[in-house]
């Protein structure tokens, strides 16, 4: 790797995704709760979400995938390593440090955590590729874990969902060179939030996907006022998914406001000859089986596109993020020459499917679980992943690798 010059290409070098031991059918969920479900999988476009085991967390589940990175790539020039999630497990410990020993990581690395609901893992991301640009030797391990929780009986129950991306990001990366101009908004907006003695999120359901409509309209703009690329010179565009119907609620609005014929077809939809296919229903696939990821959403779609699409290189994708609160972001990336990875669709489908069905009375016992932070317990082993969250001691959650 050479020294810092404006050309360097600079974006993400490797992905890897996981999620959790137990996943909830959203048909045994319709069916428990006298509810069509058709709702769940044509009106919200899921199929299914993952849950977390008692032993595992956004730790265990970003420890798992950091390790796929690792195992690959080693940690040679890796000296900082930036956790995005909304649903953290201590408020003055950052997630990335037991990440840090769990991995055998060196000692000298910098760790963080970055908070903005769904949008912090672009905030990693963007921050990672500041660093990398001006030491271009260097690498940062992003990661984006999030165990998206709403109250039982609410609207948002079956958009719950739980997973983990994390990224490697580098000068000459292989995957995907990301673009300079990027297209920002903020607005200060009560739409979905989680005070701070809260296990579930507060939401305004409907207010929350205006704003989300609303703040990806204004990122859009911010990102033409920057010179970045028009719509025809866009190749595929991904969104954040609290549940994949929205990334359909997105496409809609974003071929509005350009004009474009953009396809708004999702899996089993029938495509439209007339429109343009830019990915919307491969970078669902994961999604529709994962549930919402919140930080990890976005990316989840990223790695569905990626495994999916051997067609990519050299085409340009966008990333809209929105983070409830809310602050929106769009940037946009080129796919590197010889990124595809012909094994990896299978691989995590074979994760996917190996999740252990809960019943909807155990899924519901678990989630009303609730544990004080002042009372020591022992986890039992369920999860069948690297690492465990084992308990809590003297007040400090403890992990271990299995
Ligand atoms: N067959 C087919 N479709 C059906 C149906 C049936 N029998 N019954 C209902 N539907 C359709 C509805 O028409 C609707 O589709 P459209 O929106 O396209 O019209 C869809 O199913 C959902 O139905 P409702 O609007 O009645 O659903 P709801 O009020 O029960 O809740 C929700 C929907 C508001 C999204 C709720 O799940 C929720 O609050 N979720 C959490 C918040 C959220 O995800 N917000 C998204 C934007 S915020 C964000 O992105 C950040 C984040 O991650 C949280």
């Amino acid at each position: 790797m050479t020294g810092s010059t404006a050309a360097t290409p600079i974006g993400i070098h490797d992905l890897a995704i996981t999620t959790t031991h137990y996943v909830v059918e959203l048909d045994d969920l319709a069916n428990a709760y006298g509810t069509d479900p058709a709702k769940f999988r044509l009106g919200l476009g899921q199929d299914q979400f993952s849950f977390p085991a008692p032993d595992e967390d956004i730790v265990t589940m970003a420890a798992a995938a950091a390790k796929q990175i690792i195992d690959r790539n080693g940690s040679q020039g890796l000296r900082t390593v930036i956790f995005a999630t909304e649903s953290g497990v201590d408020q003055s410990k950052a997630a990335a440090v037991p990440v840090q020993r769990l991995l055998g990581l060196p000692h000298e690395v910098r760790v963080v955590e970055m908070k903005q609901a769904c949008y912090a893992g672009t905030a990693a991301l963007q921050s990672a590729l500041g660093i990398v640009s001006r030491n271009p030797g260097e690498r940062v391990l992003v990661i984006t874990s999030d165990v998206a929780r709403y109250q039982l009986d609410s609207p948002g129950e079956p958009t719950q969902g739980a997973g983990a991306v994390a990224m490697l990001v580098s000068a000459d990366p292989a995957l995907l060179a990301i673009e300079p101009a990027a297209g920002v908004y903020t607005a200060d907006i009560d739409d979905f939030w989680r005070p701070n003695d809260s296990t579930t999120a507060v939401v305004d359901g409907k207010l929350s996907m205006s704003a989300y409509l609303d703040a990806m309209a204004g990122a859009w703009d911010d990102l033409q006022a920057q010179g970045g690329p028009a719509i025809d010179d866009i190749d595929r565009v991904l969104y954040h998914q609290p549940f994949t119907k929205m990334a359909k609620k997105a496409q809609a609005h974003l071929a509005k406001l350009t004009g474009a014929a953009l396809d708004l077809a999702l899996p089993g939809d029938t495509a439209d000859e007339n429109a343009r296919d830019t990915g919307l229903a491969t970078g669902t696939l994961y999604n529709r089986r994962l549930g919402n990821s919140y930080t990890a959403s976005l990316f989840a779609g990223l790695a569905a596109l990626l495994h999916h699409d051997s067609d990519l290189a050299g085409k340009r994708v966008a990333l809209f993020s929105y983070g409830s609160g809310s602050v929106s972001e769009v940037l946009t990336g080129v796919v590197q020459p010889g990124y595809f990875d012909a094994d990896a669709s299978a691989r995590f489908s074979a994760v996917l499917d190996a999740r252990e069905t809960i019943t909807i009375e155990a899924y519901r016992k678990l989630h009303a679980t609730e544990r004080a932070s002042a009372e020591d317990y022992v986890n039992e082993v369920v999860s069948k992943a690297p690492f465990r969250f084992t308990g809590v001691s003297a007040q400090a959650r403890q992990y271990e690798s299995a």
